[in-house]
């Protein structure tokens, strides 16, 4: 048996372990590596490190992930916003995975988190049996990030009721945890910090009260407009998914070209040309959903295509992204179809005739 998902800090491992055994700054206390190793381990390295090549991970802008570094060394918190699948968790993963040796200390929040999810909770038959204690103690992450000196991640934080954020204010200016039941106090351990995300689509960061806005440092993941760069991300995940998951096709050049095209002039509402309106979508189509139908279509052309993707794989895998928010999305796109792709050459025309005959059979 095999894991599908392996945390970065496994995945990794030869890469944070070469990073560290180079390092020679100073470091952060409690913290792996220093600050430039962490940028070169998540941005990657133009030479190998220690015989190493250090990989990307997030491609973008390097001095976005240099103040999302620098905020975790400070006495701030950090929130990275923006719109979904622009590698805000991504980012996260990575950003703890190599300053703290783990990306697993993690809260996920939903409208059903609570204190005891921030705090600490009881295993209620030692709590019965023996009273509280150490043992019937049950941590949180961010408990336990607090005395290991580790960063907790804090997912879709804006999700969370006002307790709980009420809580956090508490736990971030405090930097402590009171446990009354065994009348002690958690101290935070030098290298304590939260990172957390937030969507700008969801419930709004807007909505976080002033008090704790105050205490984190806000970055903001831009969605990428840069043609090239974003063929080049969903071309590398997508290649990456494929080898984690061992399934799949590649998809030639050109029609990962013309998806990411297409994901950016729907996006824009406009063609890349600046001549052509286009009706614009209220399904996200992000770069993360992009990577997922090139890989889906590579999947369908492996198993039940000619085994290399096609403009009519392609076609079949878009439908399931589009079809999210209703019939007027799919109805923008089969616009597209028509008024824009169409009347493109090469494998555009492939593409609208399949994508007529795949977006009807949803209508
Ligand atoms: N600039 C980028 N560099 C590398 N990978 C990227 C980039 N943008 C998107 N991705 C990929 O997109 C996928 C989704 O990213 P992720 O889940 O982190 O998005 P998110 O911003 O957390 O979205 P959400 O708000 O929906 O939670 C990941 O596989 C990530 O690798
Ligand atoms: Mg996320």
């Amino acid at each position: 048996m095999s894991e599908t998902r392996v945390p970065a800090e496994r995945k990794y491992q030869a890469e944070i372990e070469a990073l560290i055994a180079s390092d020679s700054g100073a470091r952060p206390p409690g913290w792996a590596m220093t600050p430039q190793s962490v940028i070169r381990y998540v941005l990657g390295s133009d030479k190998p490190v220690g015989g190493v090549p250090i990989t990307a991970k997030y491609i973008g802008d390097r001095a976005i992930v240099e103040v999302a570094v620098a905020t975790l060394a400070s006495d701030r918190a950090l929130l990275l916003a923006g719109e979904p699948g622009t590698a805000k968790s991504w980012l996260s993963e990575h950003l703890t995975a190599a300053i703290s040796g783990t990306s697993a200390l993690i809260v996920q929040g939903t409208s059903g988190t609570s204190e005891e999810h921030i705090k600490y909770g009881w295993n209620y038959a030692l709590l019965l049996a023996e009273g509280p204690s150490e043992k019937a103690l049950v941590a949180s992450p961010i408990l336990r990030a607090m005395r290991e000196g580790k960063i907790a991640r804090f997912e879709e934080i804006t999700r969370t009721g006002q307790e709980v954020q009420d809580a956090l204010i508490s736990i971030l200016s405090e930097k402590q945890i009171a446990i009354p039941e065994l009348g002690s106090i958690v101290g935070a351990q030098r290298g304590f910090n939260i990172l957390a995300t937030a969507n700008t689509r969801d419930r709004g960061v807007n909505e976080m009260s002033a008090a704790l806005k105050r205490r984190f440092n806000f970055v903001v993941i831009p969605v990428v407009s840069d043609l090239e760069q974003e063929i080049r991300i969903v071309k590398k995940r997508e290649e990456e998914l494929r080898s984690d998951y061992q399934v799949g096709a590649p998809a030639p050049e050109e029609l990962s070209r013309m998806l990411v095209t297409m994901f950016q002039e729907l996006r824009a509402g406009i063609t890349k040309d600046g001549k052509t309106k286009v009706k614009a979508t209220g399904a996200v189509l992000s770069t993360a959903e992009a990577i997922s139908v090139l890989f889906q279509s590579g999947i369908l052309a492996q198993s039940f295509g000619s085994g290399a993707v096609s403009p009519n794989d392609l076609a079949r895998a878009l439908v399931g992204a589009v079809a999210k928010e209703g019939a007027d999305d799919l109805k923008a796109v089969r616009e597209y179809f028509e008024t824009v792709a169409k009347g493109r050459a090469g494998a555009w025309k492939e593409f609208s005739a399949a994508a007529r005959i795949a977006f009807r059979t949803t209508a």
